[in-house]
């Protein structure tokens, strides 16, 4: 088991699908004593394995893996309404909104079973909780099985399960929140106060809106044995979101975040945009067909370098983000930590 306090720098590097976290990200990370994530999210198993492949031609120290946790499909909530509300974009782009694929389980149990195989140092989980069969699977195969929370009462459930770490996810946090539910409507308290809730006897890792060494500070002293850090890396030399989505993150147009569901389904953080604004009310719960109804618009958001139908995930902590290689900003938010603690 990964003993996270033992990190030369306790900052772990989240998991960010999409190609954000790619293994040159996981890469430096490690290299500037962190733990990095790949993110398994949307793709399919070769494609992980692919890139697990690529981090250990790179890196000698453990790293991580994350999965989404599916649910069963919500094929009772009529969809209609919301494609026709996306209709006038789309054929802005002159693309279509597809029909949704109410089979769509990310392809979870193909992707369990290669990294049972490739016996990953450190495997979590979001959405949700894997059976206790599948955390103990991992767990017998030596990795650290860390399970997403936002609640005390999602964090009771992933200890009695058999994790072996918390990631406790503060409604700051840029991108989706881990509810366990996708109806979950996420909780508004605090990380801090959410550290000092969750007294479980596990290690915690904190994540949510931490992009200076002040907020790193503040978890640590509010009992997170580590930070996890997805926005502060966005805009680094090594991820791999888009231009307009780093670039968005710098723009004084975006004064603003939200948590919506207009994107995907489920509640996630995103600079507050024209899209945003337009569908944040008629965006039903229904995860992930919401996310494939929305991606043909995106792409071609993507490839016109239109940031305002892009989904701009960002943390709170977002103004404070800077450029430059990941090992720099790891380097600079660590030092300022520790001056501060
Ligand atoms: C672009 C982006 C993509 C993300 N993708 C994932 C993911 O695939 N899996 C996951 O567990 N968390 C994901 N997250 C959430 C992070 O794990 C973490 O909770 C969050 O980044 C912390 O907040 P911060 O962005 O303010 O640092 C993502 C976050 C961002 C910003």
């Amino acid at each position: 088991m990964i003993d996270f306090s033992q990190l030369p720098v306790p900052v772990v590097q989240a998991p960010m699908a999409g190609g954000v976290s790619r293994p040159a990200l996981v890469q430096a990370v490690a290299e500037a004593g962190g733990l990095g994530f790949l993110a398994g999210g949307y793709l399919r198993a070769e494609a992980l394995r692919d890139q697990i492949d690529a981090v250990r031609g790179r890196v000698d120290g453990p790293f991580g893996v994350n999965l989404f946790v599916p649910e069963p499909p919500r094929t009772e909530v009529d969809l209609r309404a919301y494609r026709q509300r996306l209709q006038p974009v789309a054929e802005r782009y002159g693309v279509t909104v597809p029909e949704p694929n109410w089979a769509d389980d990310d392809f979870f149990g193909e992707k369990v079973e290669m990294l049972l195989e490739e016996r990953i140092p450190a495997v979590s989980f979001t959405f949700g909780m894997p059976e206790p069969k599948v955390i103990e699977a991992f767990r017998a195969g030596g990795s650290t099985v860390i399970v997403t929370v936002t609640t005390a009462e999602e964090a009771r459930a992933a200890v009695n399960a058999g994790a072996d770490a918390l990631c406790v996810q503060g409604p700051e946090a840029g991108g989706h929140r881990s509810t366990h539910r996708m109806t979950d409507e996420p909780g508004r308290t605090s990380l801090v106060e959410l550290l000092r809730d969750i007294r479980v006897g596990i290690p915690v890792i904190a994540a949510g809106g931490m992009t200076t060494g002040a907020d790193i500070a503040a978890a640590l002293a509010a009992g997170a044995t580590a930070v996890q850090l997805g926005t502060a890396f966005l805009r680094s030399d090594e991820s791999g979101a888009k231009q307009p989505h780093k670039d968005a993150l710098a723009d004084p147009r975006f004064t603003d975040t939200a948590v919506t569901r207009a994107f995907t389904g489920r509640p996630a953080r995103a600079l507050r945009t024209t899209f945003v604004e337009s569908f944040d009310d008629a965006a039903p719960a229904v995860y992930p067909q919401l996310h494939q109804l929305t991606a043909p618009i995106r792409a071609a958001a993507a490839a016109a370098g239109e940031a305002d139908n892009l989904a701009l995930w960002a943390g709170t902590g977002y103004r404070h983000v800077r450029t430059g290689p990941a090992a720099d900003i790891v380097e600079e938010l660590w030092r300022q930590a520790v001056r501060l603690r």
